[in-house]
């Protein structure tokens, strides 16, 4: 791994790694491929530990020409693939950019890489890694076992359908062209730079501001929650020990209710505001109109990630609830710069007004 091409890198979960890997990783260049779409933005990639070895370059995975330059201009042998839509609410209010981007590009980019990989054989040992979500093996019930690599695709909104859609055409490209991949499908990340439409961070800004926590439903979904970090270290893992072809379940073992989560974020938020007129801030929590096709519960086994390649999650959700809480206090100008614009406050209206909830 030299030349790593970093598709989404402006994003939250990209950002985090490309921050993590040009430390953990002194030689590496990275060069980052990002359309800058509304989840986008280059503020997440300044302060990087070594500038001089990342390049950034505005475009879209869907370029097909823009991805076969790069790849030979930089001599490309690592693709790592995070660029995707990736919130479930949108993809149900408009599903038609998460087909384009997740499948479309996807299906762009494994184009790209047999053509300069396999048969102009640019670079002597390439990768493809593949960023994916436990969300495409669908919902479980209360009593069910975790999702394990061999768990059979389920996928219940756009989104996940887009995901699964993604992975089955690495997997193809694997078993009928030989292209070199891997794939790990991570459990729900928080944590730095996550883009205030996601569950936590939005909790945040709207309590911050005395705004009500809309929860859907009764609130008593259940998700797993990793920190983001903890999602770095193991493709790190991945790509340096997994073995190619294979699947890797990620995921944090923190898996309270969303309500339950939702009072752990306001009980930090009462430790740091003590006098703040919105105090207690889980007195600002609101149940609202659920999600169409709501999946209930997600889990999943990290069994393999620990047996095969020694990886473990670092965080438990207190230190990492507390390194967020503490990241977005800290960080007021990043949440003003991505939320300003009526991009972001169309959506909060597009998607919370509808469902009864208020927004102010
Ligand atoms: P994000 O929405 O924060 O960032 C997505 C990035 O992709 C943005 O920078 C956006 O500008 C870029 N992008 C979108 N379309 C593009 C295109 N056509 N060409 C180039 N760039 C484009 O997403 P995230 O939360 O950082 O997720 C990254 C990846 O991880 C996704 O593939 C997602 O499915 C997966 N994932 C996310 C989570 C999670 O909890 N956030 C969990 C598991 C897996
Ligand atoms: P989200 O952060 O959108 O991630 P995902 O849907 O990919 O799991 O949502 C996490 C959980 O929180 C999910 O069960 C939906 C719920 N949720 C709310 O209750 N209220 C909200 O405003 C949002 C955005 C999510």
């Amino acid at each position: 791994m030299q030349h790593v091409l970093v598709t989404g890198g402006a994003g939250f979960i990209g950002s985090n790694f490309i921050h993590y890997l040009l430390k953990a990783e002194p030689e590496v260049r990275v060069y980052t491929l990002d359309a800058l779409t509304y989840a986008g933005h280059r503020q997440n990639l300044e302060h990087l530990p070594d500038d001089s070895r990342h390049t950034f370059i505005h475009g879209s995975i869907n370029n097909r020409q823009l991805v076969d330059n790069l790849l030979r201009k930089y001599t490309i042998d690592t693709i790592i693939h995070f660029a995707a839509e990736t919130h479930v609410d949108r993809s149900i209010s408009g599903p038609a950019s998460f087909i384009e981007t997740n499948v479309v590009g996807t299906f762009t980019l494994l184009e790209a890489a047999r053509q300069a990989w396999l048969e102009e054989k640019i670079v002597a040992q390439p990768r493809f890694h593949h960023i994916s979500t436990d969300e495409v093996f669908g919902t479980l019930a209360l009593d069910d076992p975790p999702f394990c690599e061999t768990t059979p695709y389920a996928p219940n909104s756009p989104y996940a359908a887009s995901k699964a859609s993604s992975d089955h055409l690495v997997r193809a490209y694997y078993k009928t062209y030989g292209l070199p991949v891997t794939i790990t499908n991570c459990s729900n990340n928080y944590g730095p730079r996550q883009f205030p439409e996601k569950l936590i961070p939005l909790m945040i800004f709207n309590a911050l501001q005395g705004k009500p926590l809309p929860i859907y439903g009764d609130g008593q979904q259940v998700r797993d929650w990793l920190y983001v970090e903890d999602h770095c270290t193991a493709i790190h893992a991945v790509l340096q020990k997994g073995r190619l072809s294979e699947t890797y379940l990620v995921g944090g073992r923190n898996q309270p209710p969303n309500v339950e989560l939702v009072r752990l974020i306001c009980a930090i938020l009462d430790e740091h505001f003590p006098d703040s007129p919105h105090y207690p801030h889980a007195d600002l929590i609101q149940f609202v109109a659920d999600r169409p096709g709501h999946d209930r519960r997600y889990d999943v086994s990290t069994t393999k990630m620990e047996d095969e390649l020694g990886w473990q999650p670092q965080y438990n959700l207190d230190q990492g609830l507390h390194n967020t809480v503490a990241w977005y206090l800290k960080n007021s100008n990043w949440i003003t710069a991505v939320t300003g614009g009526e991009s972001f406050a169309n959506w909060i209206n597009e998607n919370y007004t509808q469902r009864g909830a208020e927004t102010q």
